[in-house]
Protein backbone atom coordinates (compact mmCIF):
# COMPACT_ATOMS: atom_id res chain seq x y z
CA UNK A 1 0.00 0.00 0.00
CA UNK A 2 1.28 3.33 -0.84
CA UNK A 3 2.73 5.19 1.98
CA UNK A 4 1.67 8.87 3.00
CA UNK A 5 4.13 11.64 3.95
CA UNK A 6 4.26 15.14 4.33
CA UNK A 7 4.92 18.56 5.83
CA UNK A 8 2.84 20.49 8.50
CA UNK A 9 2.69 24.44 8.73
CA UNK A 10 1.52 27.69 8.16
CA UNK A 11 2.92 29.22 5.74
CA UNK A 12 3.13 25.88 3.55
CA UNK A 13 2.91 26.95 0.10
CA UNK A 14 6.50 27.61 -0.83
CA UNK A 15 7.94 24.74 0.82
CA UNK A 16 10.15 22.81 -1.39
CA UNK A 17 10.13 19.27 0.83
CA UNK A 18 7.35 17.66 -1.68
CA UNK A 19 9.31 18.34 -4.66
CA UNK A 20 12.23 17.29 -2.89
CA UNK A 21 10.74 14.01 -1.10
CA UNK A 22 8.61 12.76 -4.26
CA UNK A 23 11.79 12.73 -6.51
CA UNK A 24 13.78 10.60 -4.03
CA UNK A 25 10.60 8.41 -3.89
CA UNK A 26 10.61 8.09 -7.17
CA UNK A 27 14.05 7.86 -7.86
CA UNK A 28 14.39 4.85 -5.80
CA UNK A 29 11.31 3.39 -6.28
CA UNK A 30 9.20 3.71 -2.94
CA UNK A 31 5.68 3.58 -3.44
CA UNK A 32 4.95 6.56 -1.54
CA UNK A 33 3.74 10.15 -1.59
CA UNK A 34 4.69 13.50 0.35
CA UNK A 35 2.31 16.38 0.66
CA UNK A 36 2.64 20.17 1.92
CA UNK A 37 -0.57 20.24 4.46
CA UNK A 38 -1.24 23.84 5.44
CA UNK A 39 -2.32 23.77 9.58
CA UNK A 40 -2.54 26.88 11.68
CA UNK A 41 -1.69 26.94 15.34
CA UNK A 42 -4.85 26.28 16.52
CA UNK A 43 -5.29 23.27 14.37
CA UNK A 44 -2.31 21.42 15.41
CA UNK A 45 -3.61 19.29 18.13
CA UNK A 46 -6.33 17.93 15.72
CA UNK A 47 -3.82 17.62 12.97
CA UNK A 48 -1.16 15.25 14.90
CA UNK A 49 -4.32 13.13 15.89
CA UNK A 50 -5.20 13.26 12.29
CA UNK A 51 -1.52 11.57 11.71
CA UNK A 52 -2.51 8.63 13.87
CA UNK A 53 -5.96 8.10 12.53
CA UNK A 54 -5.34 8.45 8.47
CA UNK A 55 -1.93 6.31 9.07
CA UNK A 56 0.47 8.74 8.01
CA UNK A 57 3.66 7.22 7.90
CA UNK A 58 5.90 10.45 8.72
CA UNK A 59 5.49 14.25 8.77
CA UNK A 60 7.82 17.67 8.69
CA UNK A 61 7.24 20.15 11.27
CA UNK A 62 7.86 23.30 10.47
CA UNK A 63 6.97 27.24 11.07
CA UNK A 64 5.24 28.07 13.33
CA UNK A 65 5.03 24.36 15.48
CA UNK A 66 8.23 23.07 15.84
CA UNK A 67 8.36 23.49 19.67
CA UNK A 68 4.63 23.59 20.43
CA UNK A 69 4.63 19.99 18.86
CA UNK A 70 6.48 18.29 21.07
CA UNK A 71 4.16 18.14 24.25
CA UNK A 72 1.74 16.34 21.27
CA UNK A 73 4.08 13.62 21.08
CA UNK A 74 4.50 10.15 22.39
CA UNK A 75 8.31 10.73 22.61
CA UNK A 76 10.57 13.14 21.93
CA UNK A 77 14.46 11.88 21.27
CA UNK A 78 17.28 13.36 23.48
CA UNK A 79 18.57 15.57 20.67
CA UNK A 80 15.07 17.24 19.98
CA UNK A 81 14.90 17.42 23.84
CA UNK A 82 18.10 19.27 24.52
CA UNK A 83 17.13 22.32 21.29
CA UNK A 84 13.57 22.16 21.96
CA UNK A 85 12.16 21.68 18.97
CA UNK A 86 10.90 18.74 16.53
CA UNK A 87 10.99 18.86 12.78
CA UNK A 88 10.77 15.11 12.01
CA UNK A 89 7.91 12.94 13.45
CA UNK A 90 7.83 8.86 12.55
CA UNK A 91 4.95 6.76 12.94
CA UNK A 92 5.79 3.78 14.90
CA UNK A 93 2.96 1.77 15.04
CA UNK A 94 0.43 3.62 17.06
CA UNK A 95 3.26 5.56 18.58
CA UNK A 96 4.31 9.32 17.19
CA UNK A 97 8.07 9.91 17.96
CA UNK A 98 9.75 13.25 17.88
CA UNK A 99 13.31 14.40 16.29
CA UNK A 100 15.32 17.07 15.43
CA UNK A 101 16.84 16.52 12.00
CA UNK A 102 17.80 20.42 11.17
CA UNK A 103 21.04 21.21 13.60
CA UNK A 104 22.01 17.41 12.75
CA UNK A 105 21.65 18.13 8.85
CA UNK A 106 23.42 21.60 9.12
CA UNK A 107 26.47 19.81 10.68
CA UNK A 108 26.68 17.00 8.48
CA UNK A 109 26.54 19.27 5.29
CA UNK A 110 29.08 21.42 6.69
CA UNK A 111 31.55 18.63 7.06
CA UNK A 112 30.58 16.92 3.67
CA UNK A 113 30.33 20.35 1.60
CA UNK A 114 33.38 22.33 2.96
CA UNK A 115 35.30 19.35 3.89
CA UNK A 116 36.10 20.00 7.07
CA UNK A 117 35.97 18.48 10.59
CA UNK A 118 34.47 20.76 13.73
CA UNK A 119 36.46 18.85 16.20
CA UNK A 120 38.85 21.20 17.51
CA UNK A 121 37.23 24.31 15.59
CA UNK A 122 36.43 28.30 16.98
CA UNK A 123 32.85 28.88 15.73
CA UNK A 124 31.34 32.13 15.87
CA UNK A 125 27.07 32.01 15.22
CA UNK A 126 25.32 34.45 14.57
CA UNK A 127 21.72 34.50 15.73
CA UNK A 128 20.45 33.24 18.81
CA UNK A 129 16.55 32.08 17.80
CA UNK A 130 15.11 28.43 16.97
CA UNK A 131 18.14 27.77 13.89
CA UNK A 132 20.55 29.14 16.09
CA UNK A 133 20.00 26.47 19.07
CA UNK A 134 19.32 23.47 16.81
CA UNK A 135 23.10 24.06 15.09
CA UNK A 136 24.50 25.37 18.10
CA UNK A 137 23.82 21.74 20.03
CA UNK A 138 24.68 19.73 16.98
CA UNK A 139 28.09 21.56 16.97
CA UNK A 140 28.64 21.33 20.35
CA UNK A 141 28.16 17.62 20.18
CA UNK A 142 30.23 17.32 17.24
CA UNK A 143 33.27 18.54 19.51
CA UNK A 144 33.40 21.77 18.57
CA UNK A 145 36.34 23.79 20.97
CA UNK A 146 34.90 26.91 21.38
CA UNK A 147 31.67 28.59 20.13
CA UNK A 148 30.60 32.36 21.05
CA UNK A 149 27.40 33.09 19.67
CA UNK A 150 26.53 37.19 18.99
CA UNK A 151 23.16 38.52 18.56
CA UNK A 152 21.30 41.67 17.93
CA UNK A 153 19.49 41.37 21.21
CA UNK A 154 23.13 40.30 23.36
CA UNK A 155 20.77 39.05 26.42
CA UNK A 156 19.48 36.02 24.24
CA UNK A 157 23.19 34.79 23.16
CA UNK A 158 23.78 34.99 26.78
CA UNK A 159 20.46 32.69 27.71
CA UNK A 160 21.67 30.42 25.18
CA UNK A 161 25.43 30.00 26.14
CA UNK A 162 24.30 29.64 29.88
CA UNK A 163 21.78 26.99 29.01
CA UNK A 164 24.25 24.36 27.62
CA UNK A 165 25.24 21.83 30.07
CA UNK A 166 27.54 20.56 27.32
CA UNK A 167 31.58 20.73 27.56
CA UNK A 168 32.04 24.00 24.94
CA UNK A 169 33.38 27.09 25.90
CA UNK A 170 32.01 30.15 24.23
CA UNK A 171 30.93 33.41 25.53
CA UNK A 172 27.92 36.07 24.03
CA UNK A 173 28.65 39.32 21.80
CA UNK A 174 26.64 41.91 20.98
CA UNK A 175 27.15 42.40 17.00
CA UNK A 176 29.18 44.87 17.01
CA UNK A 177 31.92 43.39 19.82
CA UNK A 178 31.91 40.00 17.13
CA UNK A 179 32.56 42.24 14.05
CA UNK A 180 35.89 43.32 16.13
CA UNK A 181 36.65 39.49 16.65
CA UNK A 182 36.21 38.20 13.32
CA UNK A 183 39.44 36.92 12.62
CA UNK A 184 39.50 34.94 15.71
CA UNK A 185 37.01 32.28 13.81
CA UNK A 186 37.49 29.27 12.01
CA UNK A 187 34.00 28.96 10.83
CA UNK A 188 31.60 31.64 11.08
CA UNK A 189 27.88 30.82 10.48
CA UNK A 190 24.85 33.26 9.85
CA UNK A 191 21.50 31.75 11.54
CA UNK A 192 19.13 34.62 11.50
CA UNK A 193 16.96 35.61 8.61
CA UNK A 194 19.06 39.17 7.46
CA UNK A 195 19.50 38.95 4.00
CA UNK A 196 16.43 36.67 3.12
CA UNK A 197 14.44 37.32 -0.12
CA UNK A 198 13.01 40.47 -0.69
CA UNK A 199 15.56 41.82 1.80
CA UNK A 200 18.46 40.58 -0.47
CA UNK A 201 20.68 43.92 0.76
CA UNK A 202 20.60 43.34 4.67
CA UNK A 203 23.93 41.79 5.72
CA UNK A 204 23.97 40.49 9.35
CA UNK A 205 27.78 41.60 10.14
CA UNK A 206 30.17 43.22 8.82
CA UNK A 207 33.63 41.63 7.34
CA UNK A 208 35.59 44.49 7.73
CA UNK A 209 38.27 41.99 9.83
CA UNK A 210 37.35 38.76 8.32
CA UNK A 211 40.40 36.50 7.14
CA UNK A 212 41.11 34.70 4.22
CA UNK A 213 40.32 30.82 4.35
CA UNK A 214 37.82 31.10 7.14
CA UNK A 215 34.55 29.28 6.40
CA UNK A 216 31.76 31.29 6.20
CA UNK A 217 28.09 29.54 6.22
CA UNK A 218 24.48 31.23 5.68
CA UNK A 219 21.59 29.07 6.24
CA UNK A 220 19.30 31.28 3.56
CA UNK A 221 19.07 29.81 0.31
CA UNK A 222 16.68 32.04 -1.41
CA UNK A 223 18.35 33.95 -2.68
CA UNK A 224 20.98 31.23 -3.29
CA UNK A 225 24.12 33.48 -2.23
CA UNK A 226 23.35 36.16 -0.30
CA UNK A 227 25.37 39.80 -0.26
CA UNK A 228 26.94 38.75 2.75
CA UNK A 229 28.18 35.05 1.15
CA UNK A 230 29.26 37.06 -1.73
CA UNK A 231 31.35 39.32 0.33
CA UNK A 232 32.49 36.48 1.94
CA UNK A 233 33.75 35.01 -1.31
CA UNK A 234 35.44 38.28 -2.48
CA UNK A 235 37.71 38.20 0.23
CA UNK A 236 38.55 34.63 0.06
CA UNK A 237 36.59 33.02 2.21
CA UNK A 238 35.40 29.03 1.79
CA UNK A 239 31.40 29.80 1.36
CA UNK A 240 28.71 27.05 1.71
CA UNK A 241 25.47 28.19 1.60
CA UNK A 242 21.83 26.82 2.81
CA UNK A 243 20.87 24.33 0.24
CA UNK A 244 22.89 21.80 2.02
CA UNK A 245 21.41 22.45 5.39
CA UNK A 246 17.63 22.12 3.70
CA UNK A 247 18.98 19.16 2.37
CA UNK A 248 20.52 17.23 4.68
CA UNK A 249 17.49 18.01 7.02
CA UNK A 250 15.45 16.23 4.61
CA UNK A 251 17.82 13.13 3.72
CA UNK A 252 18.03 12.30 7.56
CA UNK A 253 14.29 12.59 8.16
CA UNK A 254 14.05 10.06 4.84
CA UNK A 255 16.17 7.73 6.36
CA UNK A 256 14.44 7.93 9.55
CA UNK A 257 11.20 7.40 7.76
CA UNK A 258 12.32 4.92 4.85
CA UNK A 259 15.83 3.30 6.89
CA UNK A 260 17.45 4.71 3.39
CA UNK A 261 19.57 7.49 3.07
CA UNK A 262 18.57 9.15 -0.20
CA UNK A 263 21.33 10.90 -3.09
CA UNK A 264 21.89 13.76 -1.48
CA UNK A 265 23.81 15.80 -4.47
CA UNK A 266 20.51 14.91 -7.20
CA UNK A 267 17.77 16.47 -4.18
CA UNK A 268 20.27 19.32 -3.93
CA UNK A 269 20.08 20.00 -8.12
CA UNK A 270 16.39 19.51 -7.49
CA UNK A 271 16.07 22.26 -5.24
CA UNK A 272 18.58 24.49 -7.06
CA UNK A 273 16.78 24.21 -10.40
CA UNK A 274 13.62 24.87 -8.61
CA UNK A 275 15.05 28.06 -6.70
CA UNK A 276 17.30 28.89 -10.11
P1 LIG B 1 14.53 31.22 13.65
O1 LIG B 1 13.69 30.15 14.27
O2 LIG B 1 14.50 31.22 12.14
O3 LIG B 1 15.93 31.23 14.17
P2 LIG B 1 13.77 33.38 15.38
O4 LIG B 1 13.68 32.43 16.50
O5 LIG B 1 12.70 34.42 15.23
O6 LIG B 1 13.83 32.62 13.99
O7 LIG B 1 15.21 34.10 15.44
C1 LIG B 1 15.57 35.09 14.54
C2 LIG B 1 17.03 35.50 14.80
O8 LIG B 1 17.38 36.45 13.81
C3 LIG B 1 17.27 36.16 16.13
O9 LIG B 1 18.58 35.91 16.57
C4 LIG B 1 17.07 37.64 15.78
O10 LIG B 1 17.70 38.55 16.66
P3 LIG B 1 16.95 39.06 18.02
O11 LIG B 1 17.08 37.96 19.00
O12 LIG B 1 17.67 40.29 18.41
O13 LIG B 1 15.51 39.31 17.59
C5 LIG B 1 17.74 37.68 14.44
N1 LIG B 1 17.26 38.79 13.61
C6 LIG B 1 16.08 38.88 12.96
N2 LIG B 1 16.00 40.04 12.29
C7 LIG B 1 17.15 40.73 12.53
C8 LIG B 1 17.68 41.99 12.10
N3 LIG B 1 16.99 42.79 11.30
N4 LIG B 1 18.92 42.35 12.54
C9 LIG B 1 19.62 41.52 13.34
N5 LIG B 1 19.19 40.32 13.78
C10 LIG B 1 17.97 39.92 13.38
Amino acid sequence: MKQLYGVIGCPIHHSLSPLMHNDAFQTLGIDAHYHAFYVEKEALPAAIEGIKALGIAGINVTIPHKTAVIALLDSVDETAKRIGAVNTIVRENDRLIGYNTDGPGFVRALIEETNTMIQGKRILLIGAGGAARGIYFSLATAQAEQIDICNRTKEKAEQLIEESDILVSGRAYSLIEAEERLSQYDIIINTTSVGLSPNVDAMPLSLDHLNERTIVSDIIYNPLETKWLKEARKKGAIVQNGVGMFVYQGALAFEKWTGVFPDVERMKQVVIQQLG
